[in-house]
């Protein structure tokens, strides 16, 4: 497999403080973090927007998750937030992008193995590269078909969920790699208890009778920042927002389902365990709030909201 997106053999990363060549950006095979997974990331957009400029969605939000990530795994970033966030600029605009996944990782490095081990460097790395809608232009316009995975979300006092941990991510990727094989796109993860908590590498909302619903912070979830836009665009569009566990039979009578995320952006969800959600066709609730945020992160100027642009 090669590179994800398309780069040109310029491409910069940033390396511990510097820009270096995109193929010079490797590690050794014995970093800490390759064998523990204690490693704190992020995903974050940057779009092309109408006005002819790009701009990065929510960077502080994003940099402040990072830090709360690494807060979380005993991490110490060796760089300060203004630092991570200009890392992330600088990354762009080395590589001269309008349009950008952008992926900063903070690490152990190598130099000990023991699960305790204090001397290892603690590294940071910001790529950016180009990556489409996650779920397929398709899966944008029409909606995807999901499917309830037999792993289950990792319970609170195991899985740190509000941290973006490498390690934690085995569970999403078993998840996922066990409803591709089934011929699904994505994965739906309940938590203990059997309450739908999230999808592999978005949250969940459903609508019912002109509400929408989704987990509350205290369940098992990320606490995704597109989740944060759309109940702030939805209240904006006067919306009720509902933070509240449900079922999975709930997701079946649901009159829309959607997944949100940086990498899925607004997703909705066509169908769930071979059942039909609503008309099988994205909603209007749904349809509204895509408009919505495609036209807040790639729009001209917004008249609401432009704290969350950082213009390149
Ligand atoms: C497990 C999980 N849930 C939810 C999300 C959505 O979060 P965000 O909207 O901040 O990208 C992600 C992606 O970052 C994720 O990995």
């Amino acid at each position: 497999m090669g590179h994800p997106g398309v780069l040109s053999p310029v491409s910069k990363i940033w390396l511990d403080g510097k820009l270096v060549d995109w193929s010079a950006a490797s590690v050794h095979v014995l970093t800490h973090s390759l064998h523990y997974g204690v490693a704190a990331f992020e995903g974050i957009r940057l779009y092309p927007r109408g006005d002819g400029r790009s701009a990065v969605f929510r960077l502080e939000d994003h940099i402040g998750r990072l830090l709360d990530s690494c807060h979380i795994c005993t991490l110490e970033p060796p760089f300060s937030r203004a630092e991570l966030a200009g890392a992330c600029l600088d990354t762009l605009r080395a590589n001269r992008m309008t349009e950008a996944y952008i992926r900063p990782i903070i690490f152990l490095g190598d130099g000990g193995l023991g699960l305790g081990s204090r001397d290892v460097p603690t590294r940071v790395a910001v790529a950016a590269y180009q990556w489409g809608a996650y779920l397929g232009e398709d899966g944008v316009q029409t909606g995807i078909r999901a499917k309830v995975s037999s792993f289950t979300r990792g319970a609170l006092n195991s899985a740190m969920s509000k941290g973006k941990i490498s390690g934690q991510y085995v569970n999403s990727v078993l998840a996922k790699r066990e409803v591709m094989r089934a011929g699904y796109e994505e994965a739906i993860l309940l938590d203990a208890q059997g309450h739908v908590a999230e999808a592999s590498g978005e949250n969940i909302f459903i609508a019912k009778h002109g509400r929408l619903i989704t987990p509350p912070l205290s369940s098992p979830i990320l606490a995704g920042i597109t989740r944060d836009t759309t109940i702030t665009l939805a209240r904006d569009l006067g919306i009720t927002v509902e933070e509240r566990t449900f079922a999975r039979d709930e997701l079946y009578i649901a009159d829309e389902v959607f997944l949100t995320g940086t990498a899925a952006e607004l997703t909705p969800v066509r169908e769930v365990d071979d059942r039909r959600i609503g008309t099988g066709e994205p909603g209007s609730i749904t349809r509204r709030l895509q408009e919505t945020f495609f036209s807040l992160v790639r729009g001209a100027a917004p008249t609401r909201h432009a704290e969350w642009l950082s213009y390149l």
